[in-house]
């Protein structure tokens, strides 16, 4: 695989799907689109980035996704290294330290796995997870993700929008708000039951957030299926908004007319809203959400980079909050 990388070796853990000579040639067509000589070029650069979308771990299945080509769907900023991302994780049924879910996650049990998907919904319906995979073709999404406590990372997930779930169970006119609930089996997760957080972990969304083609529902990372520490086998990934809005292991959907009671809101309101939209203006109560630190890249005494208002998204997502008060609704 030592073509897919620019670095001369061949990297155990794949840390860049696509390399920057992939990046380059793809400014490169841009160009000669404009002056209308694509032809051989594009062939040539649409068989390269078909080969870097192979580049994977190898330790799991393989997930295969085409590229998206979504508006805001793929930041061309370097990925955060499969091994980083993979031990640097919050999953607090397994533990509270970072290093905890890598280490004990391997007793979740992913099949056999059903999502349940109800309430205010014309066709509720038990989904198995075999039938969600095949549900809607895979894409990959390169997002930027920005935790809360001052940490971020660029991933390369697999998944398709929650819109395509979304419209095939047909929401009646009650449907406001969708409530994801995740599995809490104290059976596999040792932590479930810890007085850190009520059990089971539950997130939601504004209807109009969800059916936002950003929202992903993600079934892999690094074009293999999810770890189990990062969410498996099923997850929601919210870009724009801090990194506990997107549940991991999520066994229920269920669409409310009301604001779901979310699990960090219960516990610590005035710390975590239910917006949550990143927001470098409004500091978490405890410390500021200015900067932030880039897992696997920025050390500590690395000078931070700039928070971006809605993580980067604003052109994508800023006019879902026209008219509201973000310092408010935090
Ligand atoms: N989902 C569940 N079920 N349990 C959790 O503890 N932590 C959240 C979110 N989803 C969490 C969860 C938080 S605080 C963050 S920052 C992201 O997952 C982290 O995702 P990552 O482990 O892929 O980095």
């Amino acid at each position: 695989m030592h073509f897919l990388t620019d670095r001369g070796f061949n990297h155990p853990h794949a840390s860049e799907i696509t390399p920057r000579r992939a990046y380059d040639s793809r400014r490169d067509v841009l160009k000669l689109l404009a002056t209308g000589a694509a032809g051989a070029t594009m062939a040539a650069w649409a068989g390269r980035e078909a080969r870097a979308q192979a580049t994977r771990p190898g330790r799991l299945a393989a997930l295969p996704a085409a590229r998206s080509a979504l508006a805001g769907g793929v930041t061309m900023e370097k990925l955060t290294p499969y091994a980083d991302l993979t031990t640097y994780n919050n999953f607090y049924e397994f533990g509270t330290d970072k290093g905890d879910p890598a280490q004990n996650a391997h007793t979740l049990k992913i099949r056999p796995w059903t999502v349940a998907v109800e309430g205010e919904v014309k066709k509720p319906k038990v989904f198995d997870i075999d039938e969600l995979l095949k549900l809607s073709p895979m894409e990959e999404r390169v997002y930027r993700l920005r935790c809360v406590e001052g940490w971020s990372m660029v991933v390369p997930w697999v998944g398709y929008s929650l819109a395509e779930l979304i419209k095939r169970v047909e929401p009646t006119g009650n449907a406001k708000f969708v409530e994801f609930v995740t599995l809490a089996d104290p059976k596999t997760m040792p932590f479930v039951g810890s007085r850190v957080l009520e059990w089971p972990y539950i997130e939601g969304l504004r209807m109009d957030e969800a059916m936002h083609p950003l929202t992903l529902l993600a079934f892999g990372l690094y074009g293999e299926v999810l770890p189990n520490q990062s969410g498996a086998p099923v997850r929601a990934v919210v870009p724009w908004k801090y990194g506990f809005k997107s549940g991991k292991s999520i066994v229920k959907i269920r669409f409310t007319d009301k604001q779901p009671a979310t699990s960090w809101v219960k516990s610590a309101s005035q710390e975590y809203g239910f917006y949550s939209n990143v927001n470098p203006g409004v500091d978490h109560p405890r410390w500021s959400q200015a900067t932030e630190r880039r897992i696997g890249e920025d050390g500590l005494l690395a000078k931070k980079r700039a928070t971006l208002p809605f993580n980067g998204y604003e052109p994508q997502v800023g006019q879902l909050y026209a008219g509201m008060d973000l310092k408010k609704f935090y």
